[in-house]
């Protein structure tokens, strides 16, 4: 079964998301396991202080290196970690590819930054990943340690219905999905495209191609040019 430990300033950012649907799921199927880590528990200080002015007067708070510090070490007396992860938008973006990768991790661990972010040191000796989930600033990095879990444990063989369903999913193969539909056939005046009601398993998956390579080249020009070497 995969664990994934989450440390975090701000643990009840992270209950609600992690305890419905695919993620639910795949905790009650016993694919995953899932636990939370107060930083402030970590603080040796007697005011439970987890962050500390910037050096070079900088403006904003820096998350201090000792309740970090004594936070991994903690876990890590527990469990060999895969991947120690620190989002942060200062780094490579996350994609389908590195979400694939992780999705065959025994241990992942998440260190979620806040204010202006973490010691440097903390980065330098403990963490060995570290993604932005695109290029605009969050307050924290809960919201992308959610973001990047629920993307892995939805690949996690068993965890959706469908076995084959995550390989039809937009970016798996470098596109953007086709368009879909679902019953009735009419609604309003607006009809479900011929081909998809016609039973004919080619033509569908025609249809479906070209589509995924269309609204890709349309909407997505720098995915279609990686996909098609085109320039
Ligand atoms: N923390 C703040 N903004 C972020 C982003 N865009 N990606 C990952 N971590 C972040």
């Amino acid at each position: 079964m995969m664990h994934i430990d989450i440390i975090s300033a701000v643990p009840d950012l992270l209950y609600s998301p992690l305890s419905h649907s695919i993620v639910q799921k795949a905790k009650d199927k016993n694919l995953v396991s899932i636990d939370i880590h107060d930083l402030r528990d970590y603080s040796v200080d007697k005011h439970k202080k987890i962050d500390d002015y910037a050096y070079g007067g900088e403006a904003g708070m820096v998350l201090t290196p000792q309740p970090l510090f004594d936070c991994v070490k903690y876990l890590q007396q527990k469990r060999t970690y895969d991947a120690i992860i620190f989002p942060t938008p200062d780094a490579p973006v996350f994609t389908q590819k590195d979400a694939n990768t992780l999705s065959l991790s025994n241990n992942i661990l998440f260190i979620c930054g806040h204010y202006k972010g973490i010691d440097q040191r903390v980065r330098d000796s403990l963490v060995t990943h570290e993604w932005s989930i695109g290029d605009y600033v969050l307050s924290g990095g809960e919201l992308p340690a959610l973001v990047i879990s629920d993307a892995i444990i939805r690949l996690i063989p068993g965890v959706l219905g469908d076995a084959t369903s995550a390989l039809d999913d937009s970016h798996q193969d470098g596109l953007l999905s086709a368009p879909v539909y679902t019953r009735p056939a009419v609604y309003d005046g607006l009809e479900v495209p011929e081909v998809l009601r016609s039973g004919d398993h080619k033509k569908v998956s025609e249809w479906r191609s070209r589509q995924s390579e269309e609204k890709t080249r349309r909407i997505r020009s720098d995915l279609y040019k990686n996909v098609f070497k085109e320039h």
